[in-house]
């Protein structure tokens, strides 16, 4: 079992680096309120030290909080730091990692044993030891943290692991079929493979407005999902990707929810299951490392976020087959060739959408009245903002000759220029 650094939250903004740091110099840690209880605190095994983690976010509804009593007193090498008073991490991040490491392995004597083989023979370990020989279900949609959970689950597990894929029509092109290779083939899992397309884009017709698309691709999911569970017999877990910035994400007691915590909630009261939810406490680059070490495709484990809607809100207004194609052909296009141009790891998003209108040009010597498409490629740290990645001329120039060349339907290319904020990154 390793060894583990507590950061407790006492209103810093740092907690999140701070843990990572000490992750990355080889330790477990995790970030905890400042109100731990004793029992929470002794249910935590192998605690080496604690860094009290002051900051501007101290004052809570009027009253500064301090670290409970279970923490004064625990008798662990505490480290405390504040940026009003005492001593303060350094600004200086070569010299804030020695403080780090001077505190947690000359003080706390903690041992390096965080990495990612540790973590999967231990999660091997726990999932068995929740699991025992009851079925689990996982909803897996082929992003990165559905396919890492699957195929974590698959090594601890096996065929006790069913996994459905609900193709909805608008995932990227190739993506079912890789669903299908890597889990129902090389790891011959127990896939349900559910064709669920004309399903879905039957809902969707003439559903114009953003949100009111979101929520039936959210609805449609669950009840597909719902209908297949019930299919199985004898499941009493449900497997999902949550990970750790999920859970930071959903709020702490110094700074409120970012956003909600999305699970497949919603399913109804007969069909709850017990969670197992093995990559809760990993970062996104934790959760790919342990993607590649269970051997899933690079392209898979690495891959750029994807909105849950999917290219749904890419084909802006109410979705129609043939513009939901120009969005698949013009997406695999830009992917292409970002890949060739080098650029693939290195910008942050990028995707095509495709406008619900036609402008006059002229193909093959005739008129032609066809749809624009528009590039997007942005970077950012954390999604809340996002600048535009310049592209070069010739690459701009290469994407405009194949999307009007090769994708029906298609007469113009667009560049969006628009930086988030003011524009956001999705265009719905
Ligand atoms: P925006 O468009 O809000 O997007 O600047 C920020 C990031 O979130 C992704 N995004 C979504 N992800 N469900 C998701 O899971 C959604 O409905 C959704 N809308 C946007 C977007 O791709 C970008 O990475």
């Amino acid at each position: 079992m390793q060894d583990r650094i507590l950061v407790i939250d006492l209103g810093s903004n740092q907690n999140t680096d701070i843990a990572r740091e000490i992750r990355s110099l080889g330790v477990f840690s995790e970030i905890h309120p400042h109100d731990l209880s004793e029992e929470s605190l002794a249910a935590l095994p192998n605690v080496k030290g604690i860094i009290l983690n002051g900051g501007p976010n101290r004052v809570v509804d009027g009253v500064t909080i301090d670290a409970s009593e279970a923490i004064y007193d625990s008798g662990l090498p505490i480290l405390k730091v504040d940026h009003q008073e005492g001593p303060k991490w350094s600004p200086d991040l070569a010299k804030r990692r020695e403080q780090i490491r001077m505190f947690i392995f000359d003080i706390c004597q903690a041992e390096a044993d965080w990495n990612v083989d540790n973590f999967i023979k231990e999660q091997v370990a726990a999932i068995r030891e929740q699991v025992g020989d009851k079925q689990v279900l996982l909803a897996l949609s082929g992003g990165v943290d559905s396919s890492v959970v699957a195929a974590l689950l698959i090594k601890a597990i096996g065929n006790q692991l069913t996994c459905v894929h609900v193709n909805h029509g608008l995932l990227r092109k190739g993506e079912p079929e890789q669903v299908v290779e890597v889990f129902g083939k090389k790891l011959d899992a127990n896939l349900v493979y559910v064709d669920a397309v004309d399903r879905f884009l039957d809902k969707l017709a003439g559903v114009a407005d953003p949100e009111q698309k979101r929520k039936i691709n959210g609805e449609e999911f669950i009840r597909v999902f719902e209908e297949e569970a019930r299919k199985l017999d004898g499941v009493e877990f449900l497997a999902q990707g949550t990970i750790y910035p999920d859970i930071i994400e959903s709020g702490t007691k110094t700074v409120k929810a970012v956003k909600s915590h999305h699970n497949v909630g919603g399913l109804p009261d007969d069909l709850q299951f017990e969670l197992v939810e093995p990559l809760n406490m990993l970062f996104k680059d934790e959760v790919r490392a342990c993607g590649d070490a269970l051997g899933l495709p690079h392209d898979m484990v690495y891959r750029q976020p994807f909105p849950g809607p999917g290219l749904g809100v890419r084909c802006l207004g109410a979705i129609t087959r043939d513009r939901l194609e120009a969005v698949r052909e013009s997406d695999a296009i830009l992917r292409e060739e970002f890949a060739r141009a080098g650029l693939a790891g290195k910008v942050w998003q990028y995707f095509t959408a495709v406008p619900d209108f036609k402008s006059v040009g002229v193909k093959d010597d005739a008129r032609s009245f066809e749809w624009p498409v528009i590039i997007r490629a942005v970077n950012t740290v954390d999604a809340m903002t996002a600048s535009i990645e310049p592209l070069p001329y010739e690459l701009l120039a290469k994407l405009t000759y194949r999307m009007t060349h090769e994708v029906k339907g298609i007469n113009r290319v667009l560049y969006d220029l628009t930086p988030k904020p003011v524009g956001t990154i999705e265009w719905e």
